[in-house]
């Protein structure tokens, strides 16, 4: 997808799709009062263009909704789209975000292949940043993840141009479309990768992508597989590869800038990189089980991300390691009640061997540290029960520090994904000790699976600075939605770029 940013006004302006924007302007509380769609654009020609269509009663401006009109009079454009963000009063980025999927999704299977989306005109609203969640939305829509129907057609957007009142800081909307251009690339990236199959995506294969990935950025990689495992004594990623024909990949990768404070932090993104989870022994029900192709999603995430820094060149050093295996099930497998002694020396009681996330994850923190990782963060589909504690609109997030917590609910504010935070306390540990060694793998109970898990990579970060996402809810969109199809999400490459971004120095 091609993307431009342009600064004009509408009368003259060819487009093949003219994006305009509309909300509900009633104030009413009363839910059955009618709604009073109302454009967000002080463009007079376009006014005119739909006055009949938006006091039809037909289109109330609610989020997603679309109203298209063919040949608008005063304008030079094919065809003018309205497309509903809600509530005016209500009108935030994330709904700009959303509204530019709506338009590219609307447009991919009717063919129009160039899409002229007008950011809204309201006040307060920073154009900067508008543009910026415009192009982002744009990526999210123009994903689909039907890459192996053999009659594919792909209908891909050819270009995405948002169209910024001309009054607008041109300098800094343009900085800021360049940067959402970079976060929608990589998060696509991100979504192609857990979008593959794990036949078709094996560790050693996902490791050749992020090699290949990293070559393309300019940053060094290295890709490390059992010898290398095996040597560094990391027993806990090892006890999840042996069950495995398919080799495991510890995937290295740098970003290390000239102009960075050589005193200055050093961020860690370590990634759950499961191509497959069987269960292994302790195996999962056939049903729904193919969907644990998915199970790479936080590695992923971390690939993405890495690339999109590697563009955006923030002042910071960054670190990305991903710890990928398959969990299978076979004679060489790893057991419940077996002991595996992680890289930090810690000897952890498997109860579960689908558990598998945490032990890759911890010696992946472990190593991290080992690297000189001064803060980590990771991301990981890891629990089932953090998807029943927030089902699939929030992603579950935990730090043992207040500050890399801040930094984080910033990235936040600026990314638009929704994390919400979970305990990381004491208590929960009593959940984990084991009688024969350090730690065990569960909590043993259902309770609280979230959070026994957190507490189980803790163990390995001690008191370095740490934040845990756990995006097994969200990684995979279940329910299509008008701005974005079923399939991987891409959930927490934007979030952890902006994470990294703010400790600049
Ligand atoms: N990959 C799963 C977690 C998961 C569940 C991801 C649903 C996406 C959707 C993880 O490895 C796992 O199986 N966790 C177990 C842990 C349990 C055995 C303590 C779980 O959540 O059931
Ligand atoms: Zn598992
Ligand atoms: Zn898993």
């Amino acid at each position: 997808m091609k993307t431009d940013v342009k600064f004009e006004t509408l009368k003259s302006l060819e487009a093949e799709l003219l994006v305009v924007l509309a909300a509900d302007a009633s104030t009413s509380k009363d839910k059955n009062a009618a709604a009073e769609p109302a454009l967000l654009t002080n463009d007079a020609t376009v006014a005119g263009a739909d006055k009949p269509a938006l006091k039809s009663g037909e289109f109330s401006a609610s989020t997603g909704e679309t109203l298209l009109l063919h040949a608008p009079a005063e304008l030079k454009a094919r065809r003018l789209l309205i497309v509903g963000v809600g509530k005016a009063a209500k009108l935030s980025l994330p709904e700009i975000r959303k509204a530019a999927g709506v338009a590219v999704r609307f447009a991919k299977p009717r063919k129009i292949r160039q899409v002229t989306f007008v950011l809204p005109e309201h006040d307060g609203l920073d154009l900067a940043a508008a543009a910026r969640a415009a192009v982002e939305g744009a990526f999210v829509g123009d994903f689909d993840p039907d890459t192996y129907k053999s009659d594919r057609k792909d209908r891909s957007i050819e270009q995405f141009t948002v169209v910024v009142p001309v009054s607008a800081d041109k300098k800094s909307v343009e900085a800021a479309f360049r940067e959402g251009v970079i976060l929608g690339e990589s998060q696509n990236f991100t979504r192609a990768l857990v979008n593959e199959p794990g036949n078709r995506l094996t560790p050693t294969i996902l490791g050749e992508r992020a090699a290949a990935m990293c070559k393309e950025q300019g940053l060094p990689c290295e890709v490390y597989s059992t010898d290398k495992i095996k040597e560094l004594k990391m027993g806990a990623f090892w006890a999840v590869a042996q069950g495995s024909d398919e080799p495991p990949a510890l995937i290295v990768m740098r970003y290390e800038p000239k102009d960075a404070d050589k005193e200055g932090p050093v961020l860690a993104l370590v990634g759950k990189g499961i191509t497959f989870d069987t269960g292994g022994i302790s195996i999962k029900p056939a049903d729904g089980m193919e969907k644990m192709k998915y199970d790479m999603a936080g590695g992923a995430a971390m690939i993405g991300a890495m690339r999109a820094i590697a563009q955006l060149k923030p002042k910071v050093r960054v670190i990305g390691i991903v710890c990928s295996a398959e969990n299978m099930p076979s004679g060489k497998a790893y057991k419940p009640g077996d002991v595996a002694i992680a890289m930090s020396g810690k000897a952890i009681e498997v109860l579960n061997t689908d558990a598998e996330g945490r032990m890759v994850l911890a010696d992946g923190l472990h190593y991290a540290k080992q690297l000189g990782a001064t803060h980590l963060i990771d991301a990981a589909t890891l629990t089932g029960a953090c998807v029943v504690a927030l089902g699939m609109v929030n992603a579950g997030v935990f730090a043992n520090d207040e500050d890399s917590y801040e930094h984080f609910r910033k990235a936040l504010a600026i990314s638009g994904e929704r994390f919400w935070r979970l305990p990381v306390e004491d208590e929960y540990r009593e959940m984990i000790v084991s009688h024969i060694g350090d730690i065990t793998n569960t909590g043993g109970s259902r309770y609280g699976g979230a959070i026994t898990a957190a507490m189980f990579l803790k163990e390995f970060v001690d008191e370095t600075p740490w934040l845990h996402l756990d995006i097994a809810g969200v990684a995979w969109v279940d329910d299509p939605k008008p701005w974005i199809s079923k399939g991987p999400s891409g959930v927490a490459v934007r979030s952890i770029v902006e994470w990294a971004r703010s400790y600049e120095g």
